[in-house]
């Protein structure tokens, strides 16, 4: 297959890009930065490509090189927290979804013309857009607009054979979880992350949860009154 991967240089997007060259794929390595990506991947075949998501002119130009694709994977991603409500900063939340929808987006636009019937687009979101959870308000945001647009492509791009797979993974060992100051139930490795993820892909799933004990609890927290889980939500945060 012929797979393209944004944020390649690091985490998830890295280690998917590195498993799936060992099952002997095309893989085209995406990020910003390029002395990452070269030193990650210049003893492999994979093609990197250097460019910003959030630049359109960008990310235009420099996958104008790639032909055709079968598997698209939208991946690069950030997150930043609100600290305090009471001081929501716009250039945060601008951040956030410029790197997680916009760049997205920029990504998706530029690629779907080269995709054919029968070939797949992956989205990674969060299980943090499942429930409402304070500090992630940027973050959990962005990932429910990605959830919303993979749930509609999914219907959209049927008469095209494009398949869809929303990914909503839990806490991953990753240098983005790596600098976060408050417990991660259920932290998973990367490498057990990119299992799950290839999977579910393999089998065309249109909704690839993991892991499904943090799943479980979040389906469960849905159906508790509202007033129990905001109690429960605050006394969380209080505690970190
Ligand atoms: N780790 C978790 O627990 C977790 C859980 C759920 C979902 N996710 C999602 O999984 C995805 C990967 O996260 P990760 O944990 O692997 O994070 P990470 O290690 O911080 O990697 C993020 C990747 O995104 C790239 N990127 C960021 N901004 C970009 C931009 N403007 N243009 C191009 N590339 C950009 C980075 O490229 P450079 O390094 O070159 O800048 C990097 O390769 C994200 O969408 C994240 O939201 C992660």
């Amino acid at each position: 297959m012929k797979i393209l991967i944004t944020g390649a240089s690091s985490g998830l997007g890295l280690q998917l890009a590195q498993d799936y060259l060992l099952e002997k794929h095309q893989v085209f390595a995406c990020g910003r930065n390029a002395e990452k990506l070269a030193n990650h991947f210049q003893h492999s075949d994979a093609s990197t490509l250097v460019f910003d998501s959030t630049n359109k002119e960008q990310t235009d130009a420099t996958l104008a090189c790639v032909e055709t694709l079968d598997l698209l994977i939208l991946n690069a991603g950030t997150c930043r927290y609100v600290d305090n409500p009471m001081q929501l900063d716009a250039t945060l939340f601008t951040d956030v979804f410029s790197t997680n929808v916009t760049g997205s987006l920029n990504v998706l636009a530029a690629c779907l013309p080269k995709m054919k019937p029968g070939s797949q687009l992956v989205f990674i979101s969060s299980a943090a857009s499942r429930l409402p959870l304070p500090r992630a308000e940027a973050y959990g945001a962005s990932k429910a607009a990605i959830d919303y647009l993979a749930q509609t492509l999914e219907i959209s791009l049927v008469p095209k054979g494009i398949a869809c797979s929303l990914v909503q993974p839990g806490f991953i060992d990753t240098p983005l979880t790596q600098k976060n100051d408050f417990p991660m139930p259920w932290l998973m490795s990367v490498a057990e992350a990119s299992q799950k993820i290839r999977r579910g892909i393999a089998r065309r799933q249109r909704l690839i949860r993991f892991p499904w004990s943090l799943h479980l609890c979040f389906s469960l927290l849905h159906m508790l009154p509202h007033s129990l889980w905001a109690s429960l939500a605050r006394q969380f945060i209080n505690r970190t």
